[in-house]
């Protein structure tokens, strides 16, 4: 097989706020696809970074009474630490307010600029005297124009749904201060979407998306793309526009050219990175949630034209994380933070409940408290980890820690296992993972079924070297099964890998049956989950 080259990203959290757990569905699936790439043989790097400007970042660090570059640095290193703790291993964790970030957006503009791509015009909107600043739609608050609901956001109303301009509420009011804005105009620079129209079109028919978004993003095309307003005065934290004294990008223009330049930063290698962003050699795929599809897959591919560099290969997409069936909630306690988890519950389960519930769909996925716990109980512990504390104390005890050989029974019984490679392999790339782990678990089932049925622990009383030959088919299977869900499980099955004194537990490895091989003793790998450890991380 020819080593294939990927970069992969998932989308830059904003450096404003903890991680909960809903933003860990997408590191998740993210990190299970590269490493499962980085497994398989693949040239594989994943890089993430900061989401470091705009406007609530602004006000935010001001209410604390600290830089915006102090907010952002702080939740970066917080950031990192929660992401360390859950094995998501970025190859690269960078942040959009670097150098190289400025440059790179810079010259995406300059480049847009060149192709008649910017226009410039007049824009009237509201503005906060007692604030000094124009005002977000996040930041006024007012009656719905349609339904006359009061304390409604400027863009949307959360009663009647209806979507509006700000300066349509009634009674507008600044969020920040509670000042009555006025309108006002300034200039603001706007990206042609459309005349990037027939290049967008052409990369999304060939199968970057999945079909429903394909279809989803079908009806923005037949409303026509509107110019995109990619500036924002002054005051905001962000990059300058270049040529003006007091307009800044919007945030949204200079956070995915975070992806190039966390990988120039990441690298320090700029004819590597225009390799990766801009040759045929390497695959570029996005892992993001259905809320920034429009960003993705309408502004990000016009700039990468603009700038003539290469469109990403696949832009991947997931749902939202319900809890209990419900949005996550502070009220309700399930707005959980992966800290808060951290505290109670080990970070793979949280990883294998994920997996066993993600396919390649936008569909929502529920984290149902009760069958969690049911869940990770029954697979992870009751299936699969059961093959080898079962096994490991007779072999331990009784036949000196040293693994023997297969009989015919158990030789085919691990040939059925490793014919299942190719499916776990094509299942893995596709991120089916719920079919995946359904598919694993079945094999872990039939190892129980096989062991249940030659009774070792009987056996080795009368026939210690039938048992021997058992317990090595079986702790063989054990370590095809912990290959196979390595990328999801990773310190248990490296602790696994130390049980059967290797170094690694390697795909290629996968036909190679420890045979005459001394194992190690054997050590507790995971603790039962209880209901009430689990209650413990939802907080009212
Ligand atoms: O929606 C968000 O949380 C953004 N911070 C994601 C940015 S992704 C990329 F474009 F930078
Ligand atoms: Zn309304």
């Amino acid at each position: 097989m020819t080593e294939r080259k990927l970069l992969v990203t998932s989308a830059l959290p904003y450096a404003n706020g903890s991680i909960h757990i809903g933003h860990l569905v997408e590191y998740v699936q993210t990190d299970v696809w590269v490493r499962f790439q980085k497994m398989i043989g693949n040239r594989c790097h994943y890089v993430c970074a900061s989401d470091t400007h705009g406007t609530p970042i602004m006000i935010n660090a001001k209410k604390q009474g600290v830089t915006p570059e102090e907010l952002v640095e702080r939740f970066r290193a917080e950031h990192q630490e929660d992401f360390k703790n859950f094995h998501i291993d970025f190859d690269y964790y960078g942040s959009t307010n670097s150098e190289s970030n400025r440059v790179l957006s810079e010259s995406f503009y300059e480049a847009a600029k060149r192709k008649g791509g910017i226009a410039i015009r007049d824009v009237a909107q509201l503005y906060s005297e007692v604030d000094g600043m124009f005002l977000p739609d996040r930041f006024v608050k007012g009656t719905c124009p349609t339904c006359k609901e009061v304390d409604q956001y400027g863009d949307s109303c959360e009663k009647c749904g209806a979507t509006y301009n700000p300066q349509d509420l009634i009674s507008p009011k600044s969020v920040v201060s509670g000042d009555t804005p006025i309108l006002k105009e300034s200039v603001h620079h706007f990206f042609t979407l459309s005349k990037f129209e027939s290049v967008i079109k052409a990369w999304l028919d060939a199968g970057v998306v999945r079909e429903e978004v394909r279809k989803k993003l079908g009806e923005w095309f037949e409303e026509g793309l509107k110019d995109w307003d990619i500036s924002r005065d002054d005051p905001y934290f962000g990059f300058k526009i270049p040529g003006t004294d007091n307009k800044y990008f919007y945030v949204w223009l200079d956070a995915p050219v975070g992806y190039i330049s966390s990988t120039l930063d990441w690298s320090k290698d700029a004819t590597l990175t225009d390799e990766i962003w801009k040759g045929d050699d390497w695959e570029v795929h996005h892992f993001i949630g259905k809320d920034i599809l429009y960003f993705h897959c309408l502004f990000w591919p016009a700039m990468l034209a603009a700038a003539e560099y290469a469109m990403p290969t696949k832009v991947n997409i997931h749902g939202f994380l319900t809890v209990n069936g419900e949005k996550m909630s502070k009220s309700r306690g399930t707005f959980i933070m992966a800290k808060t988890y951290l505290e109670h519950v080990d970070p793979e389960f949280l990883r294998y409940y994920y997996i066993s519930k993600l396919s390649s769909h936008i569909e929502d996925i529920d984290l149902n408290l009760e069958d969690f716990v049911f869940k990770v109980n029954s697979d992870v512990l009751g299936k699969f980890i059961n093959i080898g504390s079962r096994l490991a104390s007779i072999v331990y005890k009784k036949c000196d820690s040293t693994l023997t050989r297969s009989d015919t029974e158990g030789v085919a019984l691990l040939d059925e296992l490793l014919a299942e490679a190719e499916n776990v392999k094509v299942l893995y790339e596709a991120l089916e993972y719920s079919k995946c782990m359904k598919l694993i678990m079945g094999l872990a089932d039939k190892v129980n079924k096989y062991i249940d049925a030659t009774t070792p622990w009987a056996l080795v009383k009368e026939d210690k070297e039938a048992a021997a030959s058992v317990c090595t088919t079986g702790l063989n299977a054990f370590r095809i099964i912990a290959t196979y869900l390595s990328p999801v499980l990773p310190r248990i099955t490296h602790d696994i890998a130390i049980f059967l004194s290797l170094e690694s537990l390697k795909w290629t490895d996968l036909g190679t049956h420890l045979n005459e091989h001394v194992i190690q003793k054997y050590a507790h790998l995971a603790k039962r989950l209880e209901l009430e450890d689990v209650q413990k991380v939802i907080q009212v």
